[in-house]
């Protein structure tokens, strides 16, 4: 891939993964990702942001041989993450003299991950500047975006934010600069959905602090660059608001059909009030598009079996990543059916400690449903309906 100039002296020299399909080992990717990394030279000294995944290292150090790079004397590492700085240690050995410019917790980070030596730092704390001569770097201290130790560089002369993974989406695309397009929206929401989501308030913060800085560009370190910030500004601060849509949520594995006719019967109350219901067959679906449309669910209902003693395996999965992805639903419950045992309700309860909403009244039951269970989903459905309507969403 070729160094590409965003303004002089300012360029892109990150690489393409088109293939990738999975990150962290966890999250599925449909469109690939990039590694953006960039080399700002100024009139004294040059300075890198950010490396690329290990796995690109020659595609990085070949693309600043075709920026005509030929001295740098500082490498900003705003996020430790290997996609970021898995290429430090080669950029180090080609630039003996460059020293590593980072939080006192990134250090600590590329210490232990990369095996960096002490002396090649130089520690920066907020707002703390770095001149290059005719251009200035300002760095904004903004840790849990996405490991304790992130931070964000502006360039004040040509107001361009280095953002690293906030702002960023996993699309390959040959394009620069974001387009306005379906594609790109949705993988920038689901990019936040599974990285951004359990940070939700720092991401906020942020994203005041970044409006008020007024960039004219973002240039963050997955993606495509945002020329026209306003618009992934204005979608992050709805993603990251307190406000919900009046949308419940119903994942559920039914293994003999139980649990299933439960969750019909769920699904038909809830339309008959005017409420968007979206059920996940966890056989099928994965836990992309769940985290995709957790983002702003009123409400969660999970329907699972029990296998044994507990929660089927696939329930349990989806409740430990709901649980870590924090949503800001307001309401979630347990429905299901258990053949002679189990602890169930209170595993999946369990489960979702960290999500700060209120727990409905189960509906747990013996085998398959009769009149009390219809009777008991009935009153479930009202109770979500109320809550839905007192906070105005119906
Ligand atoms: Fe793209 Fe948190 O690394």
């Amino acid at each position: 891939m070729a160094a590409r100039q965003i303004v002089p002296d300012v360029y892109s020299v990150g690489v393409i993964d088109w293939d990738r399909a999975v990150f962290d080992e966890l999250m599925e990717l449909s469109d690939g990702t990039s590694y953006n990394a960039y080399v700002v030279r100024g009139s004294e000294k040059t300075a890198l942001i950010d490396t690329v995944d290990p796995a690109f290292e020659e595609t990085y150090i070949s693309n600043l041989v075709r920026a005509e790079l030929t001295s740098v004397d500082y490498i900003v590492v705003n996020h430790a993450e290997q996609d970021h700085s898995g290429s430090l240690p080669l950029a180090l050995e080609l630039f003996p003299h460059a020293k590593v410019v980072t939080t006192e917790k990134g250090r600590d980070l590329c210490c232990s991950l990369h095996h960096v030596l002490p002396e090649r730092f130089m520690v920066v704390g907020d707002g703390d500047t770095l001149s290059l001569g005719n251009k200035t770097l300002t760095f904004m201290s903004t840790p849990w975006v996405h490991w304790p130790e992130t931070m964000m560089t502006y360039l004040e002369e040509d107001k361009i934010l280095f953002s690293c993974d906030l702002f960023g989406a996993h699309i390959a695309s040959s394009a620069l600069y974001a387009e306005d397009s379906s594609r790109f929206w949705m993988e920038a929401r689901q990019y936040y959905a599974e990285i951004m989501q359990p940070f939700r308030s720092k991401v906020r913060e942020y994203t005041g602090r970044v409006r008020s800085l007024g960039p004219a560009m973002i240039a963050p370190s997955h993606g495509p660059i945002h020329r026209t910030p306003s618009g992934i500004l204005d979608a992050y601060e709805g993603w990251s608001s307190d406000e919900v849509k009046n949308l419940v949520l119903i994942p559920y594995v039914s293994m003999h059909g139980s649990t299933r006719e439960m969750v019909d019967r769920l699904v038909d109350l809830l339309i008959e009030r005017g409420i968007e219901v979206r059920p996940y067959d966890l056989g099928r679906v994965g836990t992309g598009a769940i985290a995709y449309d957790l983002v702003d669910a009123a409400t969660i209902i999970i329907g699972a079996p029990t296998m044994l003693f507990g929660p089927h395996p696939k329930a349990a999965h989806l409740a430990f990543i709901t649980n870590l992805l924090k949503p800001k639903a307001k309401w979630i419950g347990v429905i299901g059916s258990y053949g002679w045992g189990g602890k169930t309700v209170e595993d999946l309860t369990g489960m979702l400690c960290k999500v700060d909403a209120e727990m409905l009244e189960p509906v747990y039951i013996k085998g398959k449903s009769d009149e009390e269970t219809n009777i008991a989903i009935a009153r479930l459905a009202a109770e979500i309906y109320k809550r839905h309507q007192d906070h105005s969403l119906v």
